[in-house]
């Protein structure tokens, strides 16, 4: 029967993206997880064929759950292909190592994930890489680190713990003029608040750790692009052994079935939480484009629609740590929690833990002080969440 061209709203879209796999005739309402390292041919003329279409051979190369899920995430994000990695690490080394060499140069935010740092200013050095750390919060600052060896422009859309802007189209812009590629790590804002493909990036990469899976049960990464990027770093892949586990992938893309309605209803949590703490009178400052005082509320508007921006906040309450932990205690909802972007509410303090090797007059120029809490927001009801919060806030008193 055709149904006809029909155009369905990306909610509807993502419930069935990589629904089927390739050489399977039985339609199950849920894909099954192939944990076979291996598929078996009949004849050796069965073998060049599979290998001639590069079909599924060994688990390293090919497997039908990442396959599935690199489908729904190219969906999501826009772009041709997807490749998905054991984690949003694998897939940050992987995209890195892949695409430089000795000699080259990169523009990275600084005000970026900690391991990604990490790998920019410990790994890539061993091979004879520079980085260069500036601000993305002025756009001056990335034209100005430019030079003629640069090959890459690296930033995340939203910075971990203090929730500031990249102006992706204005960072595309500047690393085309110079003839380099701009990767995005959509990680925090995820493909339902922003189309980073859309705004000129060449790449990008989701730690699907975090809200793509959104149950903190599943670990793994994804890198979007181009077909031909794709096929070309998946040769790399394989031979660095980055290739996700397929439960995980199964399981992700069971998380990802209901993406819209989560990531959807924490960022608008989000917007909400950010309002309510900011009147109150126990906390000293909120991080959150959403709010009209945020310095970046301009650009968030232009980025992205109403407040569907990021379910993750920080907050910065007294510097009194007996208070910080009754604070902690107090509260019924969002338990600290080393990671973010899952169903429920998600607390994490960078002092004591990404930022712990960081020294304090630095961490205070970037704007993390003792009293900054970083919070992931969960799907909780937003009435439920404010009270709670209000409740235990008075810890200050
Ligand atoms: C923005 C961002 N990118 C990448 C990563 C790394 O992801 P994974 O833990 O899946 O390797 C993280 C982890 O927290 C992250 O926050």
């Amino acid at each position: 029967m055709n149904k006809g061209p029909m155009q369905f709203t990306e909610y509807t879209e993502a419930l069935y993206k990589g629904e089927r796999v390739e050489g399977m005739d039985l339609m199950p309402e849920a894909l099954p997880l192939f944990a076979a390292t291996a598929f078996n041919q009949r004849t050796l003329s069965d073998v060049r064929k599979v290998y001639g279409d590069k079909g599924f051979t060994y688990i390293r190369c090919k497997n039908p759950n990442r396959e599935a899920l690199a489908e729904a995430v190219s969906y999501l994000e826009h772009g041709e292909a997807t490749l998905i990695l054991s984690a949003g690490m694998a897939a940050i080394s992987t995209t890195l190592l892949h695409l430089l060499k000795a000699g080259d140069h990169v523009v990275c935010n600084a005000d970026i994930y900690g391991e990604t740092l990490n790998i920019m200013q410990d790994i890539l050095p061993k091979f004879g890489i520079e980085t260069t750390l500036v601000s993305f919060m002025e756009t001056e600052n990335i034209q100005k680190a430019m030079r003629p060896n640069t090959k890459i422009v690296y930033t995340e859309v939203v910075s971990n713990p203090c929730i500031r802007l990249a102006d992706i189209p204005a960072a595309a812009k500047i690393a085309h003029a110079a003839g380099a590629l701009l990767i995005v790590d959509n990680t925090f804002t995820s493909g339902i608040n922003i189309k980073p493909i859309d705004m000129g990036a060449d790449i990008v990469i989701n730690s699907m750790t975090k809200f793509m899976n959104g149950h903190s049960d599943a670990i793994g990464g994804s890198i979007t692009s181009t077909r031909e990027m794709v096929d070309a770093i998946d040769v790399d892949c394989r031979l660095f052994g980055t290739p996700g586990d397929p439960f995980d992938a199964w399981m992700i893309l069971r998380g990802m079935r209901t993406i819209g309605l989560r990531v959807t209803k924490q960022s608008e949590n989000a917007a909400k939480l950010a309002r309510a703490l900011e009147e109150d009178p126990h906390v000293l400052h909120v991080n959150h484009p959403s709010l009209e005082s945020d310095p970046q509320h301009g650009l968030a508007k232009k980025l992205f629609h109403g407040d569907r921006i990021t379910g993750m906040l920080s907050f910065q309450v007294p510097e009194d740590m007996d208070k910080i932990d009754d604070f902690m205690g107090r509260l019924n909802f969002a338990h600290y929690a080393m990671t973010l972007g899952g169903y429920r509410s998600s607390l994490s303090h960078p002092v004591t833990s990404s930022h712990n090797h960081v020294p304090d007059d630095v961490r205070r120029a970037m704007g993390i002080t003792p009293g900054l809490f970083r919070l992931s927001v969960g799907i909780e009801d937003a009435e439920d969440l404010i009270r709670d919060f209000k409740q235990a806030l008075k810890a200050f008193d």
